[in-house]
């Protein structure tokens, strides 16, 4: 076979063979595909899409590229939680003490942020002392013990995603349903859990800019998690403003205790309750919201939580100190109304110019800097009233004000949105 026979094919939007898409991968990972045939092939699929049964035969062969975990000696049922991507996203810190607050394990790998999007394991690196790296004893030891653990994806998992997923970054081929669906359920199989709920975010912030094909994205992985035998369940959820109050690694940190302790903000809490209530019913226990709530307010989560952080090595004293920062700037309102949109992506980036996320994979992070938002999409706002707080450690100017209000859209009246959109399963 040729690799460029196999590009011409997809690019002529032919169905390649099953024999064809292993002989890609493994070619791929074993460095006889290189780099710049490969994202052709990438650009191909942007362009041709693939059919059911190709992404299906990609995901199984990128699995098979790396270590697949084995969790059989965690009793229960093991609930996965995957985003798709998203600014402001501190769910997973959240979500991953609160369910297993319940009993239910939660043993789950993450990974870092690039782009505008942040990544679960650069918040949890901004915890003073937190392991994200354990070896897979000590992961499967530590959810035996204490029912939770958040470490980062070890690199000998679907070795073929890791290798991809830089290249699609760098060629724009990340956004395409066949490449994403591949990726996510790829890791999602090999990293053992038995059931998985999928976090499919849509809007100006994430990588499927309409409902409909965040639907088609949500269905194909729903499908893929379901053709292997896991439980699999897909919410779609809105991306067009960052979620909840902060961005910024420790910012987020903050805004999770703040949750965890049941005083966050009404709609990200009760967003991340329902969240919970899907995987504790994967897990076959059924649970009401507001017994959910319970947990948020006396206590068990943030104490789970902190039994992860201790359990990880992270310093429980340094975990509630506030940002450090040479600066925080307010942004107050330009004029009186409501909160019309505030764009995720925007917002994102500019996050990331203060230091709080990578342009590019080598870059270093400010783990103090970022944003908090006062007001969100739906409140009210009087003119010079607090939109927001920049917490920065670079120069202060006019146009860190001016350009962060360009971006903050003031209306007569507005729809509050509304987290989750739908619930594929
Ligand atoms: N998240 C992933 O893990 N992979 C993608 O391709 C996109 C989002």
């Amino acid at each position: 076979m040729r690799a460029v026979d196999l590009i011409q094919k997809k690019r002529e939007g032919q169905e390649l063979t099953a024999a064809e898409i292993r002989w890609l991968v493994e070619g791929y990972v074993a460095g006889t595909v290189p780099d710049y045939q490969m994202s052709a092939f990438a650009m191909a699929v942007y362009f041709k899409g693939m059919t059911t049964r190709e992404i299906s035969d990609l995901t199984m062969n990128m699995v098979k590229t790396g270590q697949e975990f084995d969790l059989s000696a965690i009793d229960g049922v093991k609930v996965d939680k995957h985003s798709t991507g998203g600014v402001g996203d501190k769910v997973t810190l959240i979500l991953a003490p609160l369910v297993a607050s319940f009993g239910v394990p939660v043993a789950k790998m993450s990974g870092r942020g690039l782009g505008h999007t942040g990544g679960t394991l650069d918040k949890l690196e901004a915890i003073k002392g937190y392991q994200v790296e354990r070896s897979q004893e000590d992961f499967i030891r530590q959810v035996q013990d204490i029912g939770v653990s958040v470490i980062g994806q070890s690199d000998q998992l679907v070795k073929a995603d890791k290798l991809l997923y830089a290249l699609r970054d760098v060629t724009a081929t990340v956004d395409t349903i066949p490449l994403i669906a591949s990726s996510v359920m790829s890791k999602k199989i090999a990293a053992g859990a038995d059931a998985i709920l999928l976090d499919v975010t849509v809007g100006e912030g994430a990588f499927m800019k309409t409902v409909d094909e965040a639907r088609e994205l949500a269905q194909t992985m729903v499908d893929l998690g379901k053709a292997v035998g896991r439980k699999t369940v897909a919410v779609i959820t809105d991306m067009s403003q960052p979620l909840g109050r902060a961005i910024g690694n420790r910012l987020e940190i903050l805004e999770a205790i703040e949750i965890l302790q049941g005083k966050g903000r009404e709609d990200i809490s009760h967003f991340i309750c329902e969240l919970a209530q899907i995987m504790l019913s994967l897990a076959n226990v059924e649970k009401t919201v507001e017994e959910v709530r319970q947990h948020l307010e006396n206590g068990q989560a943030l104490d789970k939580f902190e039994e992860m952080v201790a359990a990880q090595g992270g310093d429980l004293e340094d975990l509630y100190r506030p940002v450090k920062v040479a600066h925080v700037v307010d942004i107050p309102a330009q004029e009186s109304g409501v909160i019309s949109a505030l764009p995720a992506m925007e917002f994102g980036l500019y996050a990331m110019r203060l230091g709080a996320g990578r342009a590019v994979k080598t870059d270093d992070l400010d783990y103090e800097t970022g944003i908090v938002f006062e007001k969100k999409v739906g409140d009210s706002v009087q003119k010079g009233e607090i939109v927001a707080k920049v917490y920065t450690n670079g120069k202060i100017s006019p146009q860190l004000v001016t350009e962060f209000q360009k971006y903050v859209k003031i209306n007569d009246r507005v729809k509050r949105l509304q987290e989750i959109i739908e619930i594929i399963s």
